[in-house]
């Protein structure tokens, strides 16, 4: 399973680098504001800092919402670096730009996925990874983890190739449930991610360990 961190914040993609765990970073228009970058030069320049931090697929989301315009758009974020994915809003013209994209070779991540159905046009359209935003449907009290159990088995059904790229992660048990379901990938944030280093049979193994060999070495 890929671990994709969901954040524009350097500081912690930096820490999540130096874990040795990552393997790419997802953003979106809300967290490049969170961190307060905006303005096109500087938005696009936020990226090239994080693809120079991680050696690994980053999604760049384009903001038009018509096919010409998510054409032009998508084409600049794609030139930027070789490691971007151009992130797709889940709408016809997404879709379009999608199979538009696929066809030339450009990696893509189709996002807002609520639905099996709209994974299933993502992977028609030949997307690189299709985003069901799981804890977004858990905020609804609908079943987000289901979500990636339908999406797996309709993707094993047909052999098809496009990543499921579990976003809207909210916590470990959501990384580790992912994990269990076959999810290719999950995004989330910094805190998903240590938090599976957690465990206290572990701190008080390690301080008893710790203990032991200071007072045999003393
Ligand atoms: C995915 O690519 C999105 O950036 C993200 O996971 C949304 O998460 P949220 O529902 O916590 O905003």
């Amino acid at each position: 399973m890929k671990f994709f961190i969901d954040t524009a914040n350097l500081a912690d993609i930096q820490e999540a680098q130096d874990m040795g765990v990552l393997d790419g970073v997802t953003t979106n228009p809300s967290l490049m504001a969170k961190e307060g970058i905006t303005g096109t030069a500087n938005i696009l320049a936020h990226y090239k800092k994080i693809c120079n931090v991680v050696p690994g697929h980053i999604s760049a989301e384009v903001i038009a919402t018509d096919y010409k315009g998510i054409i032009e758009e998508g084409e600049k974020l794609a030139a930027l670096h070789p490691q971007i994915v151009v992130k797709l809003p889940m709408i016809a013209d997404g879709v379009k730009a999608c199979k538009y994209f696929s066809d030339k070779g450009v990696k893509t991540n189709v996002t807002l996925v609520f639905s099996a159905g709209q994974a299933l046009l993502a992977a028609k359209a030949g997307a690189t990874y299709v985003s069901p935003f799981i804890g977004r449907l858990d905020d609804i009290s609908t079943n987000g983890l289901g979500l990636i159990s339908e999406i797996r088995l309709i993707y094993d059904n047909y052999g098809f190739e496009t990543e499921i790229l579990a976003a809207s992660v909210r916590h470990v048990m959501h990384v580790i449930d992912c994990a269990k379901l076959g999810s290719d990938v999950m995004t989330g944030p910094l805190s998903a991610i240590k938090g599976l280093l957690k465990h206290p049979l572990t701190d008080s193994g390690l301080a008893k360990f710790l203990e032991d060999y200071k007072n045999g070495n003393d």
